[in-house]
């Protein structure tokens, strides 16, 4: 079947339905793809109850309601059918909206998946809209939080951004009215929201030599270049709000720097998505602080709160996102400095940290995300964490790269191989990977999925290993 037909399919499932349950996942793409699909069965008439979950796990399964609903799983589910089935779930009562690499079982659930028509930079909220759009042709507006998904699923590729399909649904929103594409943009977090010296002085992927790390250095650099900084009421002016001239002033100073030091210029520059109806100076002002803000509401318990965001609230809920968004920030470098100090155990075929019980379960990848990048990029990086609500249990989050992807690895399948070996169960992408391990087994797990990614990398290129 094509996409349009599973999608097609999906919306009349939905529409059959009496009632409908969501269970999605905790970070930007789940709560997005929750926030497109609640309002789009809203706007029908129909009732829908929603559930989050940090990941479809046995424990987890408590919270899928049993009644006569439809269960939609988003941005889950095709990875863990098994447990859909061990719970009972029949395939006439079920839907999964999903974009992880599939694990079938005996009953055959109606999905939607990206991966089975070769798309792989979609996401979960991607095709929600889809299936919303295919519900209700008129709901481009909801375009907005689908781009928010990919974003925040880094489903964007380096310099030319959202891509295929995902590419179709960003037009919808520049028709609708609510995004701005800017080609050729500051690859740098923050540029809705902080001072141009402070996020550049931030900005360390590209390190740009003498400016990074230092926002001293970074403001002297911005004074050389003769750039307007301050509003005339003194304020600072976020990169946003620079003159198109300044920003192409600035971009070249910045791109000359980075050959002088013989840095690549590659990461320099990235396409952004700016939400003209979102108000200035804030982090729901373009797609990539959005999902980071949704991300801190749902990896600190609240997702809801993000779903609420995505749904037009603002107020006190959007107060509390912002504290959330501060503090998972601060947590993030906490964690990266963590790992950075402690140091990683390299194996022949990855590196490995264990950070205790120091940071949640639920932060862990990104900190191998972004601990990756500073150290040696060409191993694949395992951060181990303890589980405190479930101590038998340790977290397993691991994260690579397109170089070590175009040399054979694949996390996803290397960690729900070594889970299945010791009783744990793993999942997610080739790219970006995790699993649940009983704790007594975390030496046994280590060099089992290093010696799967041996195999790996050895496959696919016999004379490198
Ligand atoms: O789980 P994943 O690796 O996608 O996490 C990436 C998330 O972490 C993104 O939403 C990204 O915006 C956020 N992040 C952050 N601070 C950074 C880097 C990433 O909050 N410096
Ligand atoms: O938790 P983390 O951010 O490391 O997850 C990376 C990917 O692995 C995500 O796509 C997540 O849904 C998936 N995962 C999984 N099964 C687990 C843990 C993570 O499918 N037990
Ligand atoms: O569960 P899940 O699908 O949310 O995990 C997505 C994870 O995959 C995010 O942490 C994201 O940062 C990571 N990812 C990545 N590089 C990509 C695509 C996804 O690190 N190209």
């Amino acid at each position: 079947m094509s996409l349009e037909n599973d999608v097609r399919r999906a919306a009349d499932i939905i529409l059959d339905a009496d009632s409908v349950t969501i269970i999605s996942h905790i970070d930007a793409d789940g709560i997005s793809t929750e926030a497109i699909l609640a309002q789009a069965l809203t706007r029908e008439g129909m009732a829908v109850d929603s559930v989050f979950v940090r990941q479809l796990e046995p424990m987890a399964m408590r919270h899928v309601p049993k009644d006569g609903s439809l269960k939609l799983f988003t941005d889950l589910g095709a990875g863990q059918q098994n447990l859909l089935e061990d719970h009972g779930l029949s395939s006439d009562e079920v839907l999964i909206l999903d974009h992880h690499v599939g694990q079938p079982c005996g009953t055959t659930y109606p999905q939607v998946n990206s991966l089975d028509h070769g798309i792989t930079r979609m996401s979960a909220a991607g095709i929600a809209y889809l299936v919303a759009k295919a519900i209700d042709p008129t709901a481009i507006d909801l375009a907005k939080l689908a781009v928010i998904g990919n974003v925040g699923d880094m489903m964007a590729r380096e310099n030319c951004g959202l891509v295929g399909p995902a590419r179709e649904i960003v037009r919808d929103g520049v028709e609708y009215g609510n995004i701005i594409v800017q080609d050729h943009d500051l690859n740098c977090y923050g540029t809705s929201t902080r001072p141009v010296h402070v996020c550049l002085g931030y900005c360390d992927d590209p390190y740009i030599d003498g400016i990074s790390n230092n926002t001293n250095a970074a403001l002297r650099f911005l004074e050389r270049l003769g750039v307007t900084l301050k509003n005339p009421r003194g304020g600072w002016l976020v990169w946003e709000e620079l003159p198109f001239e300044d920003r192409r002033t600035i971009i070249s100073a910045l791109a000359q720097q980075l050959i002088a030091h013989g840095r690549e210029t590659d990461r320099l520059l990235a396409e952004t998505y700016i939400f003209p109806d979102e108000s200035e100076r804030t982090p729901l002002r373009n797609a990539s602080e959005y999902a980071t803000l949704l991300n801190a509401c749902g990896r600190w318990a609240k997702p809801r709160t993000g779903s609420s965001i995505c749904r037009g609230e603002r107020g006190e809920a959007y107060r509390d996102a912002e504290h959330m968004l501060a503090h998972h920030r601060t947590v993030i470098r906490d964690l990266l400095q963590y790992i950075l100090d402690t140091g990683v155990t390299e194996l022949s075929h990855l590196q490995y940290v264990h950070t205790g019980d120091r940071f949640p379960d639920t932060i862990v990848g990104i900190g191998a995300g972004m601990a990756l990048s500073k150290l040696n990029w060409k191993k694949p990086m395992m951060v181990l964490a303890a589980m405190v609500d479930e101590p038998e249990v340790t977290k397993v989050s691991m994260r690579t790269n397109e170089w070590a992807l175009g040399r054979g690895v694949d996390l996803q399948k290397a960690l729900v191989e070594a889970a299945a070996e010791i009783g744990g169960a793993g999942g997610g992408h080739r790219i970006a990977a995790g699993a649940f391990i009983p704790h007594d087994t975390e030496e046994e797990f280590v060099d089992s999925v290093n010696r799967i990614l041996k195999r790996q990398f050895a496959s696919a290129d016999p004379d490198d290993c």
